[in-house]
């Protein structure tokens, strides 16, 4: 399985983490990954992902079904 679910928290070969993630320690869940999303400020103060707006209901579960399903051994996401 590829999808973040499961994965280390800030365990990719990216290199440019912010201390907030890359302190944070553990594995990313599907609870923990909601927090992030909807209230990231409250595990990871200082992330330099930008918050996505995203609050409880059918989008987020969505969101974090793309998460679980997609391959995220690849830090495209992160390179703009
Ligand atoms: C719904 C949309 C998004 C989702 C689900 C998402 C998901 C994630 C996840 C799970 C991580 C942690 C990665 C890890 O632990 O290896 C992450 C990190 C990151 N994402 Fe996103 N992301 C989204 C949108 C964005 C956008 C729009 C940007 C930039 C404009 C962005 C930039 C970043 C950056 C820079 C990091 C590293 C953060 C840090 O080191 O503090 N993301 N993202």
């Amino acid at each position: 399985m590829n999808g973040v679910v499961g994965r280390n928290v800030a365990g990719v070969e990216y290199g440019f983490y912010s201390d907030a993630l890359a302190n944070l320690g553990g594995v990313w869940t599907e609870e923990r990954l909601k927090q992030f999303l909807v209230a990231p400020e409250t595990i990871a103060p200082d992330s330099y992902m930008p918050a996505q707006g995203l609050s409880e209901g059918p989008v987020l579960d969505a969101v974090i079904w793309g998460l679980i399903e997609a391959d995220t051994t690849d830090d495209a996401h992160m390179r703009y």
